[in-house]
């Protein structure tokens, strides 16, 4: 390690609109030295992850950004190349939130111990990570959902819409997905046992969705935003609920949407059928995390909740896999860089 150097992505200037490759520069510093207290670990996997265009600022999010030349954010799992943290041995797997940089020191309060022999290490960042814990938490902890009703889940075949609709079919849910084109309409239904997928990329949505709903939508797991929402809002029965856990469609826009307003019609909707909404982010409730690994670790150990990965190799991939998230080419798998 004597003569290695740190390299890391950070934020070089915030994106105009969609987020590009000269928006990152790649810097190489020196190793950072564990203080009294601390752990230094080498990152090996990179979380690839929607709200990541968010943290570049310039985009719809109303939270803060990070700084122009601060390193990427985001969750990875390392192993530990030295330990001045009782709680931690050299050759350990931790995960973190270090971002886009080889190495990083944290004190124990920010690393996660990870057991290869319980489940592979990248779980950690999918369905035993941040991805699983948005999902548990939104089927779980937001909205008392009725086992007897529809769920309605949009972008259903990525990495958090895929878990919520499992959960939905493990609670006895009727679960419906969305999701773009007919592999990921396939894979809702053939893999996931979903009871209906909806392709909004098809072109027939509104009969679609009539079709996959005819008792309407209970519950509600929403992802995307955009156009398809207007559509499906129609369908929201007496007392239904919906939880906001993302707009991903939206992350880019530096304006609001030309065309139809709906809100008024939303409104009205929230209005006369008592529809409940309710939004939630895991930064502010990491401290179900505990549980969410209890329940759900023996479900995808188990192989009752299923998960995709698709792993691209290279630090140097990092920027342009986070493009891939929003250019229309994302297979849906869960997005994992591996450090070379
Ligand atoms: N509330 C929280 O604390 C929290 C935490 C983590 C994630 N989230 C949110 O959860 C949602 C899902 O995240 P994820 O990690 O599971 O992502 P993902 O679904 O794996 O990837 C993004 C998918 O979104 C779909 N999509 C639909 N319209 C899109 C558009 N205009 N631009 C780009 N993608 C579009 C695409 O699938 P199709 O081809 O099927 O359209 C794409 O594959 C995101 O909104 C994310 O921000 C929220």
């Amino acid at each position: 390690m004597a003569d290695a150097s740190n390299r890391q992505f950070t934020l070089a200037a915030r994106p105009e609109g969609a987020a590009r490759l000269s928006d990152f520069a790649l810097v190489r510093g020196a190793v950072p030295s564990p203080k009294e207290g601390e752990v230094l670990f080498r990152n090996t996997l990179f979380s690839i992850d929607p709200y990541q265009r968010n943290l570049m600022g310039n985009g719809s999010s109303e939270w803060p950004a990070i700084d122009i030349g601060e390193p990427m954010g985001g969750p990875t799992v390392g192993v530990v190349e030295a330990s001045r943290h009782p709680g931690f041995a050299v050759g350990d797997h931790v995960q973190s939130w270090a971002g886009w940089q080889d190495y990083a020191v944290a004190d124990g309060a920010g690393l996660r111990k990870l057991d290869p022999g319980v489940a592979p290490l990248s779980t950690a960042l999918g369905p035993l990570g941040l991805t699983g814990f948005t999902a548990w938490y939104g089927m779980t902890k937001v909205h008392d959902f009725k086992p007897d009703g529809t769920l309605v889940v949009t972008g259903a075949a990525g990495s958090v819409g895929s878990i919520a609709a499992q959960l939905g079919k493990l609670r006895g849910l009727r679960v419906v997905g969305v999701a773009g084109g007919p592999r990921k309409v396939a894979f809702l239904k053939d893999e996931l046992g979903l009871d209906e997928a909806i392709d909004y990329k098809a072109g027939d949505l509104e009969a679609q969705v009539a079709r996959a709903l005819p008792d309407g939508i209970d519950a509600f797991f929403e992802n995307v935003g955009g156009p398809v929402f207007p559509v499906l809002m129609e369908h929201f029965n007496t007392g239904a609920k919906m939880t906001l856990c993302g707009t991903i469609s939206d992350y880019s826009d530096t304006e609001l949407p030309k065309g139809t307003n709906y809100l008024p019609r939303l409104v009205t909707i929230i209005h006369y059928r008592f529809l409940s909404i309710k939004a939630f982010a895991t930064p502010y409730v990491m401290d179900a995390f505990p549980e969410f690994l209890a329940e759900m670790t023996p479900l995808v150990t188990q192989g009752r909740v299923t998960y995709r990965e698709e792993f691209v190799d290279g630090f140097d991939k990092l920027p342009g896999t986070l493009l891939t998230l929003f250019d229309g080419s994302h297979s849906g798998r869960k997005l994992i860089v591996r450090n070379d």
